[in-house]
């Protein structure tokens, strides 16, 4: 069978992490033929193991015509610009979430996506994870009844050397960075509406920053969701633990008939300390966030193209996802709950 010739725009932390390994798990179905970073070395360092070309421009991937889909892995502020242009090149797209910093430019996106006719899957990684894919499942066949409660909390370490949520790094940059509501809980609203199969309707918020050298950048962020059946969402992220603390997710869901709770730091049993401080051998094999969620991920779209039918993560999901991230953090600078879709 023809693979498929992908492109990848923005080739840094998870594109290498994720998308690069992902397409290397897909080797038969797809062949990235171009890059692009405005770090010329990062597109090199993408490309070289395909033989792809690498450029600093992302226009020069959409300009190929052998390409027929394209991997957006660049920070959120640039989705809408380049996923558009995407589409108007016809190619179909994997963008990374949050599908866009604004409702505004995620329904440009969207709608930019239908005109042209191209698939526009959002990565929320965590529908692809095979816990959480197991979880949903249990949930399916009503083994705890009514979901009532969902309840997530995560942690995530700064990581070494420390530029992240400062200054020397976009997601330290207030404006054009959204912070830990962006870069995580919009995988916990996500996550939250995919259990409780319900709308939100009003959202409560506390956000804090909370390390030296943040320079406004939400860093913390509590929030509880109330959906339409009355069933409560409840999540808290910090992401900015000190380095080497073991990043985790754990999952505690309540409903008429029963509970499931799924905690990853019973997985970090190891812990190796060095030079560098503490790290934990093996815990990207979190439960609740591991690699093969990404090649199930570009798998969907690639299935999608080859059988000519929408994928099966809509993007208006993501874009309701962020609908509750953003009210979160209104609600937490008015001091009250918001309302929503109403
Ligand atoms: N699904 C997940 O679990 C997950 C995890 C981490 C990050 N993300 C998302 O992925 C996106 C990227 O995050 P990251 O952690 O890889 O950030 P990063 O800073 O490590 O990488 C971003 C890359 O984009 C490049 N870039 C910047 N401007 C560009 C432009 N105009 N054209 C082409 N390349 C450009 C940068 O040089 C950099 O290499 C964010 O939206 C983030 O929320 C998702």
């Amino acid at each position: 069978m023809q693979r498929i010739g992908l492109g990848l725009i923005g080739c840094g932390g998870i594109a290498r992490s994720a998308h690069l390994p992902a397409m290397g798990q897909l080797v038969d179905h797809v062949a990235l033929l171009a890059t692009a970073d405005t770090d010329l070395s990062a597109a090199e360092a993408a490309a070289a193991p395909w033989g792809a070309t690498a450029h600093t421009d992302y226009r020069a991937v959409l300009a190929r015509p052998d390409i027929q889909a394209v991997v957006v892995a660049t920070p959120e502020y640039l989705h809408a610009e380049q996923v558009c242009a995407a589409a108007a090149a016809g190619k179909h797209v994997l963008c990374e979430k949050p599908i866009a910093p604004s409702l505004a430019e995620a329904d440009r996106m969207i709608a930019a996506c239908a005109a042209a006719g191209v698939h526009l899957l959002i990565g929320h990684s965590r529908r692809f994870t095979r816990r959480y894919m197991e979880i949903r499942a249990a949930v399916d066949r009503g083994e705890i009844g009514e979901v009532r409660l969902f309840r997530e909390n995560e942690r995530r370490p700064r990581g070494i050397p420390q530029i992240w949520w400062t200054p020397r790094h976009w997601t330290g940059n207030p404006q054009v960075s959204g912070g830990a509501p962006m870069m995580n809980a919009i995988h916990e609203t996500d996550l939250m509406r995919w259990f409780i199969g319900q709308e939100a309707r009003s959202v409560t918020a506390e956000v804090n920053t909370t390390i030296e050298g943040n320079v406004g950048v939400i860093d913390f962020i509590s929030l509880t969701v109330r959906f339409a059946n009355g069933a409560i969402g409840s999540a808290e992220v910090l992401n900015c633990a000190p380095p080497g603390y073991p990043a985790f997710h754990q999952l505690e869901m309540y409903g008429t008939a029963g509970a499931i709770r799924a905690r990853d730091h019973e997985l970090t049993g190891l812990t190796r300390f060095g030079d560098t401080g503490a790290d934990y051998p093996g815990h990207y094999e979190m439960l609740l966030h591991n690699l093969p969620a990404y090649a199930r991920e570009l798998a969907e779209l690639v299935e999608a193209i080859r059988e000519a039918r929408p994928v099966k993560l809509p993007a208006s999901e993501a874009r309701a996802a962020l609908e509750i991230a953003l009210a979160a953090v209104r609600s937490a600078h008015l001091g009250q709950a918001v309302e929503l879709g109403r």
